[in-house]
């Protein structure tokens, strides 16, 4: 087999947006009424845990980037932020008086949108509420995702007194002319100076999110970006393919279509940016993420611990993630839950006692166990047929049996199954979402709403 694929040849065979298989089924798939069933059942498996993690959505940034896929409003003033971390702290008391007891928390993520938005006293405040409600404790990781052109003087101090363990910044590309093309000035000094100072405020874990596919996006540019990326010295770096989706994200067609590279250039841009990351000693983990060998990731994918989540690649052990936000997805053994995305009727949801939860599945039996396929091949790129019929006993003899017929029927050279192991090679790792999707059973049902695979 060939070390290298053709993308065209591979993408004219196969669907050409599909899933990034953060949860199965894709969240696309949430019914209305899913999140209303499925509360009460949520709610006692967050009062029954020891433990859980949280995840807390900031809708707002202070500018609009037009790459942007997240679920973010611009906005100048400060005011309806301040009134939105006053909706939060609510929705957190309200979690506080349907539970019996105060879980711990084992990660709390915050991101957005810009949590590095928040103002000092309303990261206090925010902190005062999760106390009442949760044990946090020194083993608590609280990661935050951080918009370097938000920091300010005292904003670093006001993230630690938070009790930040973990920062995410976002670069993207800094080159002008892309950063110009995506409405995303940013430059290489105050990127540096700020890990610096992170650096020397004592923080250990800092991650740098880089695109590629972005609009005049060449191979010469990218390559100085990621140089400088891996010249700033981050823990971890996540690289992401650019997603244009503007059917659902309209500022995205403020991005002129003639500027993208197409498929071929992104996957050889895919391809550079990984080998220089990998040449400068960082682990490639799962489909887009790198880690240095002493991180706790890069530890965690060697120990066969790699968990997918709404974040990307996450070391948690936690069953149960809780929702806090709007647009927020929950997660536990039996389902998923979503919070109601538009802010106003969350705050307004929130204000009448509400827990705001407006989709969400559950889960059947054949769902958990294509899931937990699915998540093995988006972090490791190979399932185990043994450990597969130990978690899910006879029934999973049919998942056996097609992926057999699908290393049968390869001709791409993809997968094969030895050893009793389903292994997708080395060489189609880009590709994985492919192959991962032939497992998907709800793809069908929602064809063409999704990214693009490579
Ligand atoms: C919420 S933002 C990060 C924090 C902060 N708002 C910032 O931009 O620096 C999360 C990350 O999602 C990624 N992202 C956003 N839109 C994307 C898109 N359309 N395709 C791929 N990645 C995207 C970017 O790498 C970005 O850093
Ligand atoms: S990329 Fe970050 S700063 Fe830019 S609009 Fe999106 S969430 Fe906001």
């Amino acid at each position: 087999m060939s070390g290298v694929f053709n993308p065209d040849a591979v993408l004219a065979k196969y669907p050409q947006s599909l899933p990034r298989y953060t949860s199965y089924p894709p969240a696309n798939h949430f019914q209305p009424t899913g999140g209303r069933d499925l509360q009460k059942a949520f709610i006692a498996a967050v009062d029954a845990a020891y433990a859980v993690s949280a995840y807390i959505h900031i809708p707002y940034c202070d500018r609009l980037c037009w790459f942007c896929g997240c679920h973010t409003k611009q906005t100048l003033r400060y005011d309806p932020v301040r009134a939105y971390v006053s909706s939060l702290i609510d929705e957190i008391a309200l979690w506080k008086s349907r539970l019996t007891r105060r879980p711990r928390l084992s990660r709390l993520h915050l991101g957005g949108g810009s949590p590095s938005l928040l103002q000092p006293d309303d990261l206090k405040r925010l902190r005062t509420a999760l106390d009442s409600a949760f044990a946090i404790d020194d083993g608590t990781e609280i990661s935050i995702e951080l918009d370097p052109s938000d920091i300010k003087e005292g904003s670093i101090a006001a993230l630690l007194a938070f009790g930040m363990t973990r920062a995410s910044i976002g670069v993207q590309d800094f080159d002008p002319a892309v950063q110009a093309a995506i409405n995303r000035p940013q430059g290489f000094d105050i990127t540096r100076d700020l890990v610096l100072q992170l650096r020397a405020a004592g923080l250990k874990s800092i991650n740098i999110d880089a695109l590629y596919g972005l609009p005049l996006q060449t191979m010469e540019r990218l390559q100085k970006t990621i140089a400088q990326v891996i010249e700033i010295g981050p823990d971890r770096i996540a690289l992401f393919g650019y997603a244009h989706v503007p059917w659902l994200k309209t500022h995205q067609k403020m991005i002129r279509d003639e500027d993208l590279p197409g498929s071929r250039e992104r996957y050889q841009q895919a391809r550079l940016a990984a080998k220089m990351i990998a040449d400068a000693g960082y682990e490639a983990l799962g489909i887009d993420h790198f880690a240095l060998p002493s991180d706790s990731l890069a530890i965690a994918a060697n120990e066969g611990r790699l968990n997918r989540n709404f974040q990307g690649y996450t070391d948690d052990q936690a069953e149960i993630l809780l929702p806090l936000g709007p647009s927020s997805i929950g997660r536990f053994a039996d389902g998923y839950v979503q919070n109601e995305p538009a802010t106003g009727q969350y705050n307004a949801k929130v204000a009448a006692g509400e827990i705001p939860f407006t989709r969400g599945i559950a889960l059947t039996a054949d769902d958990k166990m294509r899931g937990w396929v699915i998540e093995r091949l988006m972090c490791d790129y190979a399932f185990c047929f043994t450990e597969l019929a130990e978690r899910f006993g006879h029934r999973s003899q049919g998942l056996v049996e097609l992926a057999e017929r699908i290393a049968h029927e390869d001709r791409d050279g993809f997968c094969e199954v030895s050893d009793g192991l389903f292994k997708i090679e080395p060489a189609a790792w880009p590709f994985a979402r492919i192959i991962a999707s032939r497992f998907d059973a709800w793809l069908e049902l929602a064809p063409r709403q999704y990214s693009k695979a490579v």
